[in-house]
Parts: structure tokens; C-alpha cells; sequence
């Protein structure tokens, strides 16, 4: 028998309303407050609670109960809602100066007769959200309707997507020090934060990568928002996880019948915050234009920062007896205005794509655009990043774009209008030469970015590859600074660092803020610092990865640069303190024929350095043995387990035979255990290796 039966149905009842009112109010506490009192996953607890018993009990479902969040059953069509009150639009001011809020200002104050010494108007000002307006019906505190705008008399009855909204309150709270009316409509903007967004486009790349037919990903938030709404299967809807925010009314009980009395716009906005609807946190009482003005720039300079998009802000009258005093033209009210900042995004065509070189020797894609006018600036180049976003986002030549510039960011390419896709150009690949010097551009494991190898002689990379030698840690040239590397090299007196030693009295005195002292202090730190050490040199050289400690273990091992520049990456292993990203990155650099001639050049200059002896090497325990590692071993991974075998002279090979010496067989070896069996071959453990590398027999 089940537990539950033993209950009254009064019990139920009772049971069943607690749950929904514990869950309204954590829901509220999580959703609009974002400050929770339980955890999560006790919220779910009551939720499933909740669930079962409105299952057992269908006679006790009711339009205010949490579970409808989840969304129902599809409906076939939407069926139509006229508003008690028209949703009417607002004036659009667009410009982008102070103007735009002065003109509301004296508009107002012509229309409402006030002389110059009256005292301000006071307005509130808010945000404006781009999303899409929501008429929030309530009866009795419940919500029994949601319409979309439509024509601002006939909207959609998008009642059950609108449930799914866990910011809008499907029962008014009570607990407000104002009534809660018979009749309330709510107004505010339905909207998709930014990172539910980029959320949402991931999936749906995801799906359309499995092949999902009919999917598409959204070109902003307010299309995936709207998309949402007008969703028939409201648990589609619910799986965009929109939001939403308040700021205004329109049918409401009068206060001739027991209705709110409020004064002031803003008072009403704070009701609506008491009875549990998210107001926007910025939302201010101002006066006047100037204080306008400030709102206006403050929101345009801070916008980029919010979780969601707003397309500029809204000026209101504050005074809802100035407000009825005012009225309206047409379908607008006079008593407010939007202020609308320029377009963050808009759509252009990509007419080629660029790979840049930076002063490090990062590579990074670049689309080239027909220029547009973005941000409140034209912008002809858009990052991509790296080849990971350009493959992820898929841009390539001909394609319409859609192109965002927030605040001062450098411009991106958002994604690719693909229906506007006509042409059959290809994919976008890096290329695996640095487009400036051609040295193999490669990326690391574990990276995101490709960088030329050629750093001591790329052009990108000259600025920073001479200030990198020139360091007083590496090979110090006293006085060789920022300012004038960037004189030198803008002025074609150095190009590479060997020009550096080819430098004189003449090539110095055309130099622009550069008096004989100096120039001859120059050339004296230059001429000091062709007596250096190896661990400068290499450390001076700019390997990536290769640090001064490196540079200084490679040269007490090696003891000399010919050593360094020509061992293999499991020669250059055995070094402690070099694993296998740095040998293979010394290794590469030391493979860009350039790099080489560089180095040669700078000897050939008189760079010199004592060389020493190699260090008295350990004897190599495993050289001249081969070892297959096969399964999964206790603690080393494959990779270090191979890195250690070749480090102590020994070769790790993938397959067994008659050759190998040993097997290193850890569990679930498959094959390659059975084969080292069939031929005799020694197989050992993970603790037997360590020994073997220890120098055991
Ligand atoms: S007030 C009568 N306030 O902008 C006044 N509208 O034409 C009605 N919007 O599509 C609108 N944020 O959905 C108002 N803080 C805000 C708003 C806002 C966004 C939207 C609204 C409508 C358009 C105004």
C-alpha cells in the first residue's frame, strides 16, 4: 500500500499548499532576489513532492502551482488576446549626444506650461531591454494570462510558455503593504541574458553538427527570446531559460473600487518589486535633463557589463498626475521617451580572411569586412580569434556576418548568416607557415593558438624578440629600451638582432631625440654585451618555454650551444627540468633554418661566451633498449611512462617484436600482451620499470 493513502485528502490539501507556497517563496528568493535560502537540491525535494502529489491528485491542480513551470502539453495555435488597455510604443530618440534627453526635457516642460525657474521635473530612468513586451495578467493575485503585444490591441495568449519564466510570479506575494487588486496587469520586457544565449547557440550548433534537421542558432537574444515565446511546446520554451523584467501597468482595478492609489511611477515599480516581479536594480529618480544626460552615458559606457543586452534607455515622468496631465499623441505617451544608443551589431559581408602576427608571434584570424557602421564606429576588421572559434563559428569569404562592437572591445564576428550563404568557398584552415616570415607555425597541445617559430627573425616578432635579448636578465644591453627598439625598428636601423651589432655613429645620429652622449652610450653597452655567458645567450634567444632556469640547466648539461642546437627531443629530455613541450619547442626553433642563421650571424658579429665541458652525464640505464607500454598503469601515465623510458636512454616503440626488450603491461592490456607472451618477450610491471630506471638490473 502507499504511505500517502494513509492521509486525509484535507491533509493533501494542505500538504499540497505549503509545498506551493515554500516553493513561490525559494523561488523567488533564487530566481529574482538571487539570494537563496536552501539549497538546490532541497528546492527539487519539494518540487518532486509537489509533482507526485498533483499527479495522484489531479482534482488539485491549480493555474498558480509551480510544476506548470516545466510547460505542458504543445498546443496546435495560439489563439488570440485583445488588451483591456492597448500596449502602446514609445518616441525613439536616437541621438547619441546629450540632445536626445534635453529635447524630452523641454518638450515636457513646454507642455505642462513651467517657466525656466521652475524647478526640475523629476523623471524616472530606466533601461531599455531588448526583448519583447509581455502583458502579466493577474486576477486575484494569480496569473490566469500572458499576451504578446501584437498590434498593441490584439496580442498572442502565450499563457503556458510564459509559466515556464521561473522570475515571473505565478501567484502575487501578499505579503506588500499595498492590496493586491483585483485585476492587476503587469508590463515588462520578456528577454534572454546574454550567457543563456550563448548557451542556447551551443546546443544548437551542437545538434545541427549531429545532423539535427530543421534547427538553426539564433542571430541575438531578442530573436531567441521571441523565438521562445511563440514556441507551441511550451518545454521547449522552457529550455530557453528567459527572463524578464517589470516597468509599468495596464488594466488595474481603479482606486474608486478598492484599487492601488499609487503617486509616482517609481512607487508603483517598488510595488511591483514587493509583489515579487524583477525591477532593474539601475532604475533611478532623476531631475532634470543634465541628471538625465549623466543616466544616459553612464548606462552607454557600463551596458557591456550587464548579464543582457539593452538597446538604450527610457525616460518617465515620474508624476502620474503629470503623467494623465500630459497624455498622448497618437499611440504615444508624451510622458516618455526611449534614448536609444547606437547598434552594437549589424550585418556585413566578409571579403577576405587575414592571419595576423603578433609582437609574441601569436597568430590570429582576422575577417576582413565591407565596412560598417557599428558601436558608433566604422569597422573594417573583425577578430576571430583563433582557429578553434574561426572553425567553430565557420566564416568564410562571401559570407554575411553579423558584427559586434561593445564599448571599446575589439570587434567579433558573432556568427554566420548561413541562409544568406551563396558562394562554395571553403573552410577556413590556419595556415601552417607564419604569413610574415614563413617559419612552421605550430600549435601546442593543450593550446589555442598557433605562433610562428621564427621568432628571432620574423618581422611581427623583431620589436619584441630584440627586447627579449637586449633584457638585463638575458644577454643586457644597458639602455635598450622600449622607446628606442621601437625607434630603431620603425626607423629600418635594425631588423634583426645581428643589425644590433652592424649599428654606428652615423646610423644613430639621424635618430630623432638621440644626442652623441647617448648614441655613444649605446654603443658601448652593445659592444659590452658581446661578452656574455651561454645561459644568457640562450635564454636571450626567446625560446617559448625556455626560462632562465632551463637556459641554465640546458648549458650545464650540454656545455655547448652546437650541443644544444642539434640534440634530438629525447636527448633534450634527459635534461631535468626540460619535459616534452619544451624539447619539442627547442627543438622546432632550432629546425627554422632562419633562427639557425641568426645565431650564426650574431657569433660572426663577436657575440662570445665560454664553453664548458658537458656535464658528467648519469649513466643512460636503458639505452639501447626498447620497451612497448601497453594497458593502463597504477599510477604513471602512457606519456610520462614514455617520456621517463626515453629520458634514461631507453626507446619506447609502438608494437612488439622479436626486438622488444621488454613489455610494460598494465591492466586491461589487450593484444600486445598476448603477442609479448607468444614470443618470449620479458614482460614487467609498473614498479619493475622503476626499477629498471632506477638503475636496477
Ligand atoms: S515603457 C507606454 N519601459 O520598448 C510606455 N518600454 O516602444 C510603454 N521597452 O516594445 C513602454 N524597456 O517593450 C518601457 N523600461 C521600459 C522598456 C520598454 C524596453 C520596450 C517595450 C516596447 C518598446 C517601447
Amino acid at each position: 500500500m502507499n504511505a500517502t493513502t494513509l492521509i486525509s485528502d484535507t491533509s493533501f490539501a494542505e500538504r499540497v499548499q505549503t509545498l506551493r507556497q515554500q516553493l513561490q517563496h525559494h523561488g523567488h528568493r533564487y530566481y529574482v532576489l538571487d539570494e537563496p535560502e536552501i539549497p538546490d537540491a532541497e528546492y527539487d525535494r519539494l518540487f518532486t513532492e509537489l509533482q507526485a502529489l498533483e499527479l495522484a491528485h489531479p482534482e488539485l491542480t491549480s493555474p498558480d502551482s509551480p510544476t506548470l513551470r516545466v510547460g505542458g502539453l504543445p498546443l496546435a495555435q495560439f489563439t488570440s488576446v485583445r488588451h483591456a488597455v492597448p500596449m502602446l510604443s514609445i518616441r525613439t530618440e536616437t541621438d547619441t549626444l546629450a540632445t536626445g534627453a534635453e529635447n524630452f526635457d523641454a518638450r515636457v516642460r513646454r507642455e505642462l506650461g513651467l517657466t525656466p525657474t521652475d524647478t526640475p521635473v523629476e523623471y524616472v530612468a530606466e533601461l531599455k531591454f531588448d526583448g519583447l513586451a509581455m502583458n502579466l495578467r493577474y486576477e486575484n493575485g494569480v496569473l490566469v494570462r500572458a499576451a504578446t503585444r501584437g498590434d498593441g490591441e490584439v496580442g498572442e495568449d502565450v499563457t503556458q510558455n510564459i509559466r515556464t519564466i521561473r522570475q515571473i510570479p505565478l501567484r502575487l506575494n501578499a505579503a506588500a503593504a499595498i492590496d493586491i487588486p483585483a485585476i492587476l496587469e503587469v508590463r515588462g520586457e520578456v528577454y534572454m541574458r546574454r550567457d543563456e544565449f550563448e548557451a542556447l547557440n551551443e546546443r544548437q550548433c551542437e545538434k545541427i553538427a549531429r545532423g539535427a534537421k530543421g534547427e538553426k542558432t539564433f542571430v541575438n537574444p531578442r530573436n531567441a527570446a521571441a523565438g521562445g515565446v511563440r514556441q507551441l511546446d511550451p518545454a521547449i520554451a522552457a529550455q530557453r531559460r528567459l527572463s524578464f523584467f517589470a516597468y509599468g501597468l495596464g488594466e488595474v482595478t481603479p482606486a474608486t473600487q478598492g484599487g492601488p492609489a499609487f503617486k509616482t511611477h517609481y512607487d508603483l515599480l517598488m510595488t511591483l518589486k514587493a509583489w515579487g516581479f524583477p525591477v532593474a536594480e539601475q532604475t533611478k529618480v532623476v531631475r532634470g535633463a543634465a541628471e538625465l544626460v549623466a543616466f544616459h552615458q553612464h548606462m552607454g559606457e557600463t551596458r557591456d557589463q550587464l548579464p543582457y543586452d539593452i538597446d538604450g534607455v527610457v525616460y518617465k515622468v515620474n508624476s502620474l498626475a503629470l503623467q494623465r496631465q500630459l497624455g498622448f499623441v497618437t499611440r504615444e505617451p508624451r510622458w516618455a521617451v526611449a534614448h536609444k544608443y547606437p547598434a552594437q551589431e549589424q550585418l556585413t559581408t566578409v571579403l577576405s580572411i587575414d592571419v595576423q602576427v603578433g609582437r609574441t608571434g601569436k597568430l590570429t584570424p582576422v575577417a576582413k569586412l565591407a565596412p560598417v557602421f557599428v558601436g558608433g564606429v566604422t569597422v573594417t576588421n573583425a577578430t576571430l580569434h583563433n582557429e578553434d572559434e574561426a572553425r567553430r563559428k565557420d566564416v568564410r569569404i562571401g559570407d554575411t556576418v553579423i558584427v559586434r562592437r561593445a564599448g571599446d572591445v575589439i570587434p567579433e564576428v558573432v556568427s554566420v548568416v548561413l541562409e544568406k550563404r551563396q558562394g562554395q568557398a571553403e573552410q577556413f584552415t590556419m595556415p601552417r607557415q607564419c604569413p610574415v616570415c614563413g617559419s612552421a607555425a605550430v600549435r601546442e597541445e593543450g593550446e589555442a593558438d598557433y605562433r610562428c617559430t621564427g621568432g628571432l627573425f620574423c618581422g611581427a616578432q623583431r620589436k619584441e624578440a630584440i627586447l627579449h635579448y637586449a633584457h638585463r636578465r638575458a644577454v643586457e644591453v644597458d639602455g635598450l629600451g622600449d622607446r628606442l627598439v621601437e625607434l630603431l625598428v620603425d626607423a629600418n636601423i635594425i631588423r634583426t638582432l645581428p643589425d644590433l651589432y652592424r649599428l654606428g655613429l652615423t646610423s644613430l645620429a639621424g635618430l630623432d631625440r638621440m644626442a652623441d652622449k647617448s648614441a655613444n652610450n649605446l654603443l658601448e653597452a652593445i659592444e659590452k654585451s658581446k661578452q656574455t655567458t651561454l645561459p644568457r645567450f640562450l635564454f636571450g634567444l626567446g625560446i617559448r618555454h625556455v626560462g632562465e632556469a632551463t637556459a641554465k640547466a640546458l648549458a650545464r648539461y650540454f656545455g655547448q650551444l652546437d650541443a644544444i642546437m642539434n640534440a634530438s627531443e629525447a636527448e633534450l629530455l634527459a635534461v631535468d627540468d626540460v619535459g616534452p613541450v619544451v624539447a619539442q619547442s627547442i627543438r622546432t626553433f632550432f629546425d627554422q633554418a632562419h633562427n639557425r642563421e641568426v645565431v650564426e650571424q650574431l657569433r660572426a658579429c663577436g657575440v662570445t661566451w665560454e664553453e664548458g665541458e658537458p656535464a658528467e652525464r648519469a649513466p643512460q640505464p636503458l639505452s639501447g633498449k626498447t620497451f612497448v607500454i601497453t594497458g593502463t598503469l597504477p599510477t604513471l601515465g602512457r606519456d610520462e611512462a614514455k617520456d621517463k623510458v626515453e629520458a634514461a636512454g631507453g626507446k619506447v616503440a609502438g608494437s612488439v617484436s622479436k626486438k622488444t626488450d621488454y613489455v610494460v603491461a598494465g591492466t586491461e592490456a589487450g593484444s600486445k600482451l598476448t603477442k609479448a607472451l607468444e614470443l618470449g618477450v620479458k614482460v614487467i610491471d609498473e614498479n619493475q620499470l622503476m626499477e629498471l630506471l632506477n638503475g636496477g638490473a
